[in-house]
């Protein structure tokens, strides 16, 4: 729907050049904004079940009514063609921010377990309301960027039944296919990819997570890698990954964190979880699960199972939000942990897709497209290797991350090219550059980003967020000219 009074977006550009437009904009913003301010000052969401196309109509209306900290698009299709909106939230959104770590959130896998879904939208709508009113929800959104895809399997929910707990009615995408189970495995298995798993996995390539969560039901409790054993697939006993340790301190804290999954909620007599955790092969072996495959793609995910029924009524649905909503933000806080730092070139160039693994723990994760790196680990003395094509191997000085802190180290690689040049020179007892005499293995160095003036090796603490400056006016108007046309068009969206 189009009110042809309205400017429209895509007029943004032209009327900026034009006065009595400009003017126009202005002054239906003042009127629109007005009313508006008076009526709303937050984002409205109700505790009810909603429907994709009231999902969708949320997101956008989010979007649009906080242009400066959300940026809404869709990873791609469901097999019956709904969207699979993101809503990416942080301030500002429209830049990158060198080292902001990426988390993301998604509901909804299973179509029928949806209080994750529910819990999500109330996630956004909490962010949204309280940036720049609470100073912790403030901080995460200037730290932090957030992605929040709070349904993956859109066709299955619509198959789902309010008030069934326990049926696998909807649990499937469209094609009858459990999407928790379509993911490429490391043992080289793997189905058919499904459309909802081929987004996910594109996502994931276009973006660098650091730390994940989805959303279940039919369980109170936090499942961690692994979830399955190499070598003996169905076998239910602990399989443990060598960041086991991350992912029980993460585990823990979610259900720490919950009003009362860590006093162990069991959903079935013969089902108990110390301390409100479990491991994932520990509790059932998952083939081509997202978690695992997560992790072997660098990023930190764990799979939080949210209510005894999968498909609770509508009156429960505030009961589960204040259970979770501590939990919800204190993982989003957890990210600033362990080490980061850039990978880059002899003349500062970011260097991407390096690998790197954390001293002896062989599953590695791999630099950013801006040479960003990112690891959570506890507290502890560690080193780092790095392996990038075309550079020679780099491993680290023992490094020491502390409680609470985010330790940050930079580091420089030696070309193939000028390692072997060096290398030639000392053969030849020649004396040019400074390359003379070094060996080769040491040749790489770790150095400090000029820009963020510090010293090499230093503790960084979260109180040191990155400050930025806002969007430029003209942008700005843009944005708000977009936004009045959508508060002027109204439900038609
Ligand atoms: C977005 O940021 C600009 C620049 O700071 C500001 O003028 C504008 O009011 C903000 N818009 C909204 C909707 O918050
Ligand atoms: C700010 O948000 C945090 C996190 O949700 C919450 O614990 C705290 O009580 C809020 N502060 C105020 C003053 O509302
Ligand atoms: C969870 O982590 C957050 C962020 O580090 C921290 O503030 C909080 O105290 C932790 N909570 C528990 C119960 O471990
Ligand atoms: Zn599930």
């Amino acid at each position: 729907m189009r009110s042809s009074v309205v400017p429209t977006p895509t007029h943004c550009l032209l009327s900026l050049h034009s006065w009595s437009s400009l003017l126009t904009n202005l002054l239906l913003l003042l009127l629109v904004a007005m009313t508006r301010m008076q009526s709303r000052v937050e984002a409205e969401l109700d505790f009810g079940h909603h429907s994709n196309i009231e999902l969708r109509k949320y997101m956008r209306y989010v979007n649009l009514r906080f242009p400066n900290i959300t940026k809404l698009h869709s990873i791609g299709e469901s097999v019956e063609g709904h969207p699979l909106l993101v809503l990416t939230i942080s301030s500002p959104v429209h830049r990158h921010i060198t080292l902001r770590p990426h988390i993301k959130y998604i509901g909804n896998i299973h179509g029928n377990e949806v209080v994750g879904r529910e819990l999500l939208l109330h996630l956004i709508e909490y962010l949204v309301t309280n940036y720049g009113r609470n100073r912790t929800i403030t901080r995460i959104l200037e730290t932090t960027v957030i992605h929040i895809l709070p349904t993956i399997n859109p066709d299955g929910y619509e198959r789902a039944k309010v008030g069934d707990c326990t049926s696998a009615t909807g649990r499937y995408n469209r094609r009858n296919v459990d999407l928790n189970r379509n993911f490429p495995d490391i043992s080289g298995y793997q189905e058919k990819l499904q459309p909802e798993t081929r987004a996910v996995i594109k996502w994931m390539q276009s973006d660098t997570f650091v730390l994940s969560a989805s959303f279940h039901g039919g369980a109170v409790v936090v499942n961690y890698p692994f979830d399955q054993r190499q070598g003996d697939l169905t076998r239910i006993a602990y399989s443990k990954s060598p960041d086991d340790d991350v992912f029980v301190f993460l585990a823990l804290n979610y259900s720490r964190s919950h009003f009362n999954m860590h006093h162990s909620v069991n959903c079935f007599p013969q089902e108990r979880f110390k301390d409100g955790i479990t491991n994932g092969a520990a509790w059932y072996p998952v083939r081509g699960g997202m978690q695992d495959y997560n992790y072997y793609h660098g990023v930190m995910e764990i799979t939080v199972e949210l209510s005894c029924c999968k498909f609770p009524t509508a009156r429960d649905l505030p009961d589960y939000w204040q259970k979770n909503k501590k939990a919800l933000i204190n993982f989003l806080l957890i990210v600033h942990m362990g080490v980061k730092g850039l990978i880059m070139d002899e003349r500062r160039r970011p260097i991407a897709n390096a690998r790197l693994n954390v001293g002896e723990r062989y599953v590695s994760f791999r630099s950013s497209k801006y040479g960003e790196y990112w690891r959570l680990l506890l507290p502890g003395t560690y080193i780092l290797k790095v392996k990038a094509t075309g550079f020679v191997d780099y491993m680290s000085q023992p490094f020491r991350v502390r409680s609470r802190e985010i330790y940050r180290m930079d580091i420089m690689m030696t070309r193939e090219e000028s390692a072997s040049r060096a290398l030639n020179g000392a053969f030849r007892g020649s004396n040019q550059g400074e390359a003379t005499g070094h060996d080769v293995a040491g040749a790489s160095s770790t150095v400090t980003s000029s820009t963020e003036k510090l010293p090499s090796q230093t503790q960084v603490t979260l109180k040191m967020s990155e400050r930025v400056s806002i969007a430029q006016i003209t942008t700005a108007n843009c944005l708000l000219v977009t936004w009045a046309t959508f508060l002027t068009l109204g439900s038609h969206l």
